[in-house]
């Protein structure tokens, strides 16, 4: 089970989390819903970035998070979709009446055994499920030095491989789409966004201070990067779409 320490990092998270992490390519949401549906589901939600993509793509989007900060960012942003206050384990949901269910960068954080089987109740038969994550593309060199100052055990940043296996219970062979992208972010953004990262957000002051020099000795030692207020990041969209078995 993940770090619940870190996993709870995100309860005083908000504005700086929705300034200055990342959102999601379009194609990405297209993998998982490639026409319109009734009701969408976007748990861990978050301040809401995967879940605007869902607001064209189904009748009604509901969005579960535990975090009130987080949801108030949510909730401004988005004012139609349903925010509730909920975990994974105890998704605030009738039984099968949700077409699709969505977890962006959060299925690592749950309880995998109950949270899948509490995912299959809220469901309808047949129903999709889509787990996604950002991650570095494994040619940019210094933003994968700065990823492992956030997750010293990880070459290559958080990526789904780490959270979850290839076949949930419950649900059949997962299908994986891969979408590439680039986002042209400035220096301080970059470092901002990093402080968003629940380690840093965990650490101690003097560690967090350490582990942010790290991230201007990695800047200014690449030549990608060194001298420059502004670069370009390419990053991948991990999507692994599932079928309620
Ligand atoms: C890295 S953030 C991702 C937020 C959003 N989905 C996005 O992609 O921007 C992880 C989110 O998972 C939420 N979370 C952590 N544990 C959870 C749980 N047991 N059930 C539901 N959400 C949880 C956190 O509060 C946080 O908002």
């Amino acid at each position: 089970m993940a770090d619940q320490s870190l996993a709870k990092s995100f309860l005083n998270a908000g504005e700086d989390y929705d300034r200055y992490r990342p959102g999601f390519p379009d194609e990405a949401a297209d993998a998982v819903l490639p026409g319109s549906v009734d009701v969408a589901l976007d748990l861990g939600a978050g301040t809401g970035k995967f879940t605007s993509l869902l607001v064209s793509r189904a009748a009604r989007v509901i969005a579960v998070e535990p975090s009130e900060q987080m949801l108030d960012v949510l909730r401004a942003k988005l004012p139609g979709v349903e925010a509730h206050v909920g975990t994974a384990e105890r998704i605030p949901s009738a039984d099968a009446a949700v077409d699709v269910v969505t977890v962006a960068q959060a299925f690592h954080w749950f309880d995998r055994e109950p949270v899948c089987a509490e995912i299959r109740r809220v469901l309808r038969p047949g129903g999709t499920l889509g787990l996604l994550w950002n991650h570095s593309d494994p040619s940019c060199a210094w933003d994968r030095a700065c990823t492992r100052v956030a997750h010293p055990g990880l070459a290559g940043g958080l990526t789904a491989d780490d959270a979850v296996t290839e076949v949930l219970p419950g649900f059949g062979e997962p299908r994986l789409v891969q979408v590439p992208w680039q986002e042209r972010i400035t220096r301080a953004d970059y470092i901002a966004r990093w402080l968003t990262v629940s380690s840093f957000l965990a650490a101690s002051e003097t560690e967090r201070t350490r582990m942010v020099g790290e991230l201007h000795r990695i800047l200014d030692a690449d030549p990608a990067t060194r001298g420059q207020d502004e670069f370009d990041l390419p990053q991948i969209t991990d999507v692994y779409v599932y079928r309620a078995a």
